[in-house]
């Protein structure tokens, strides 16, 4: 990619604001980082693949800032966003007798993301941290707006808290060694601000979606920039998603219960939240909120993006019952009743429940 001018998003929560660069070839220059409070100690956590990708370069660029730097390498996998990984910051953490002001970079995908941001939460009851987020899905929504999780087995990101980064560094550069699946993946989620919040960049996906699937540097940078300034206005609304935030969520009801249901991994986030797009879009229609043209819209951006528009089969025997089963763990859940983000507009969405019948006639409609 040809080096692109970094450009800033800043997110406005008062005390907790912090910027978001996004540019070419900046991860591993020390000027990054040169904003950033001094400490005696840096630690990276990243995972087995990306540590060999990029763990040196930003190794060197912090080497000036603080005396000692660790690197943590977790397994790689939505398999391991548990318990007894992020147990493995902490005892690197502790052994390397890491204190307060002890600043971590969490240097990977949403994962790698999301339990460093955790661990940062929690280790002594709070340490700095920063996000340096190497999949386009983390570039445009995990790395920003605090939200820090690990998953049960019996439900997705069930344990964590809200804790905002320092700072956050997406570097487009690591894009270029990206799998194409995890690509499509983080298409996913750029889709998604579409029809929640701005039409115009619904229409601007459409038109560039096969540079976007191509890697092209300018689109991939535009993407980056627009989904960052939608998600830090929603967060700069409602940080700990009292309402608003949940619109966020589009297309991860029915996500979350797959990628549960089918076991942690074995679809991708983006793959499960792009269905689950696909799903909701029905059920707004079947709610009366959107009229056919709509659903085909999205259902055929979300197949040009290369992601699945039918869902999986969860259950020979009730397939839509399993579906509700696990859907009935899910946060937005209130008195038992499920709640769906529903796109209610033209860009805009709502938090609706839906009686059963209903709900599983989407079902049975979107699986295979
Ligand atoms: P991921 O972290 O598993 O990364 C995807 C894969 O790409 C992994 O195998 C990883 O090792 C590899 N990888 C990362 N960067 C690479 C690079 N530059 N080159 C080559 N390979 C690279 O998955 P993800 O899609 O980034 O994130 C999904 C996770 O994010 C889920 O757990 C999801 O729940 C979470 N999430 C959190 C939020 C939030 O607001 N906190 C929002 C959306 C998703
Ligand atoms: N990805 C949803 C949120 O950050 O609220």
């Amino acid at each position: 990619m040809n080096a692109l001018a970094t450009q800033t998003v800043s997110i406005d929560l008062q005390t907790r604001s912090y910027d978001i660069a996004i540019g070419s070839g900046i991860f591993d220059q020390a000027a990054t980082y040169a904003d950033l409070p001094n400490a005696s100690t840096a630690v990276i956590v990243t995972n087995s693949t990306v540590a060999p990708l990029y763990a040196a370069r930003l190794q060197q660029a912090l080497q000036g800032k603080y005396p000692k730097i660790h690197t943590v390498v977790l397994p790689d996998g939505e398999a391991y966003k548990t318990w007894q990984t992020l147990n493995l910051i902490f005892d690197a953490l502790l052994s390397h007798t890491c204190d307060r002001k002890t600043v971590l970079f969490a240097l990977g995908g949403g994962v790698v993301g999301d339990m460093t941001g955790f661990a940062a939460a929690s280790y002594m009851r709070g340490v700095p941290f920063v996000q340096v987020p190497t999949t386009l899905l983390a570039q445009v929504d995990s790395s920003v707006g605090g939200k820090t999780a690990i998953n049960h087995p019996l439900g997705k990101n069930m344990s964590g808290a809200f804790y905002q980064p320092l700072k956050v560094v997406c570097d487009l550069d690591t894009l270029k060694t990206l799998p194409p699946r995890e690509l499509s993946a983080g298409l996913a989620e750029v889709i998604k601000y579409g029809p929640i919040s701005d039409l115009d960049f619904l229409s601007w996906i459409e038109t560039h979606i096969d540079a976007l699937t191509a890697r092209d540097p300018a689109a991939l940078a535009h993407a980056v920039k627009r989904s960052c300034e939608i998600k830090a206005w929603v967060v700069g609304q409602d940080e700990r998603e009292a309402g608003l935030r949940a619109i966020l969520n589009f297309g991860h009801t029915f996500g979350h219960a797959i990628e549960s249901g089918l076991g942690y991994g074995e679809w991708l986030h983006g793959e499960a939240v792009g269905c689950g797009m696909v799903m909701a879009a029905h059920l707004s229609k079947q709610l009366g909120l959107v009229d056919a043209a709509l659903v085909e819209r999205l259902t055929t951006l979300i197949e040009k993006a290369g992601l699945p528009v039918k869902g999986p089969k969860l259950s020979d025997a009730d397939n839509a019952g399993r579906y509700l089963e696990l859907m009935q763990v899910d946060k937005k859940t209130e008195a038992g009743a499920i709640k769906f983000v529903v796109i209610d507009g033209p860009a805009s969405a709502a938090i609706r429940s839906a009686p059963e019948l209903m709900v599983r006639g989407v079902i049975d409609l979107c699986c295979a």
